[in-house]
């Protein structure tokens, strides 16, 4: 699907249909207005007709108008204005693609018109482009045959009143961002049989290829001169060989400026280990590897919007499951900080692959770091698949990112990492131990945890165990948090 923008009046754009918004009381946006005023009234003896209502989610296709060049006009619900906001407008562009219908190959929208208070075209651009390609997206690689596709669309036209180089520009930065979230479900997706530790290694070398960025792969024997104790003993149980994969993207102006570095845990698989999990929906432990799939997807789209800074993604890549060379409940393991760890439950096998990893993290004297992780069950409690879960210790970092979110309609929630929570991770045998107390702030322990070992730098942790993917019929990775962390790096670039 191609995006474009074309300055042109509503009645005369050239076009398979043009979609323009109306709110729920009736009310006609600008372009609808100027195409009823051609149309000499059509568009609102549609709505006094009942034939098109404005509801959300509704949309009326009106054809070979009198006075309008374009054969088709969909009238896109937009909703009730007081309700209308950042999500509507995601939601309009999606019912504009899908109900174009079978016939319908270059769609103008009107979408400038629809822009929610306080956005402005580029924002439009960008947000239209990660909504339309959302609605047509389909994991079928691996099917014989392919699903139908949910639209015939196969170019959006953004329509403008006048020339509009941000508008144009949104449109490249939604494509960059698209590719990135697609990158990530893709990787999501694909079964813990395809998607091993080595499958995301060889993706890396990949995207290094194609989009110029450094990617070195560290083996065990690596991981074992450098200590990283805490990772290795999860990986211990499988049969598929650990990897850390280390990429980097440097667009900076000035070469040596600190990077920004992103950490995503990459567990291939989560049975739990010893600490097995029930089997109800395990197979969704695929999607343990959303917050390195967010790396990856983050790290394409700055690359592509080219963003002057200097960016690092660290993946620790494993497997976590139950054998007899698997971490038992009660081992104690060296990190590679130094600090030990009581093993007692290896279930919390994330906190043990992301803590050396962040330990690492400290060689490249990060500005920042921001670590991705579907760490706990306990922030699906706390969040559900609305926000993700962000703790940071640092408020501006913690501002940034928050702000980033809401940009990025990729919505993130701040709850604490407080010294008060830590004696939770008290044990009378090392350092600390994996876990805390049943029951009791669950995902602030998670994030408590990894503080312990992110004191080098300015450091922010996501909990996207709610958000990376949906469960059930409309099961699938989502590509969150990319959005959000392009929306974050773009903000860094300036
Ligand atoms: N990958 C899981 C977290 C998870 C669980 C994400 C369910 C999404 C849905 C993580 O490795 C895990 O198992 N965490 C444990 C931690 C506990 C043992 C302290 C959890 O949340 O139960
Ligand atoms: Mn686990
Ligand atoms: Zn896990």
């Amino acid at each position: 699907m191609d995006f474009i923008t074309r300055v042109a009046a509503p009645e005369a754009v050239k076009a398979d249909c043009i979609a323009v918004g109306i709110y729920a009381d009736g009310e006609l946006t600008a372009q609808a207005r100027s195409l009823d005023a051609a149309a000499k009234g059509a568009l609102r003896a549609a709505v006094k007709s009942g034939d098109a209502t404005g509801k959300k989610g509704s949309c009326a296709m009106l054809r070979q108008l009198p006075g309008v060049t374009v054969p088709r006009v969909l009238l896109v619900g937009l909703g009730k204005r007081q309700e209308y906001g950042d999500k509507a407008f995601l939601e309009a562009v999606a019912v504009a693609v899908k109900g174009a219908g079978t016939a319908v190959k270059e769609l103008a929208l009107a979408a400038t018109d629809w822009a929610p208070a306080g956005r402005d075209s580029q924002w439009v651009a960008r947000q239209l482009v990660l909504a339309a390609r959302e609605a047509v997206f389909r994991a079928d690689e691996l099917k014989s045959s392919k699903d139908d596709a949910p639209s015939a669309v196969e170019r959006v036209v953004l329509l403008l009143t006048g020339r509009d180089a941000a508008a144009d520009q949104g449109l490249a930065q939604g494509n960059a961002i698209a590719n990135g979230v697609e990158l990530a479900k893709r990787l999501g997706n694909l079964p813990p049989n395809v998607c091993t530790p080595s499958f995301l290694a060889e993706e890396a070398k990949k995207l290094g290829r194609s989009h110029k960025l450094a990617v070195e792969v560290l083996e065990r024997r690596k991981l074992e001169a450098l200590k990283m104790g805490s990772f290795l003993s999860v990986a211990k149980g499988s049969a598929e060989p650990p990897k850390l994969i280390v990429m980097k993207y440097e667009g900076a102006k000035a070469k040596g400026a600190a990077p920004i570095v992103l950490v995503g845990k990459g567990i291939t698989f989560d049975s739990g280990g010893i600490s097995i999990k029930p089997s109800a929906a395990m197979d969704e432990m695929k999607f343990d590897m959303c917050g390195a799939a967010s790396v990856f997807g983050a790290l394409r789209a700055a690359a592509e919007m080219k963003l002057p800074l200097n960016l690092v993604g660290i993946v620790p890549a494993c497997e976590n499951l139950p054998s007899g060379s698997a971490s038992k409940p009660g081992d104690i393991v060296t990190s590679m900080s130094g600090q030990t760890i009581e093993v007692l439950n290896t279930d919390a096998e994330g906190r043990l692959i992301l803590c050396d990893a962040l330990t690492y993290a400290e060689r490249f004297k990060p500005a920042a770091v921001v670590d991705i992780a579907t760490l706990t069950g306990a922030c699906v409690v706390a969040l559900g698949d609305v926000n993700s879960g962000l703790f940071s210790p640092d408020d501006a970092l913690a501002d940034e990112l928050l702000a980033a979110a809401k940009n990025a309609v990729d919505w993130a929630w701040r709850l604490p990492v407080q010294e008060d929570y830590q004696e939770q991770l008290k044990s009378n045998f090392a350092d600390m131990a994996n876990i805390g107390l049943p029951g009791k702030a669950g995902a602030v322990i998670g994030a408590c945890f990894l503080h312990r070992f992110a004191k080098a730098y300015p450091w922010a942790h996501l909990d996207i165990a709610g958000t990376a993917w949906k469960g059930g019929e409309k099961k699938g990775a989502t590509g969150r948090p990319v959005p959000l962390l392009a929306q974050f790096l773009m903000q860094r670039a300036g």
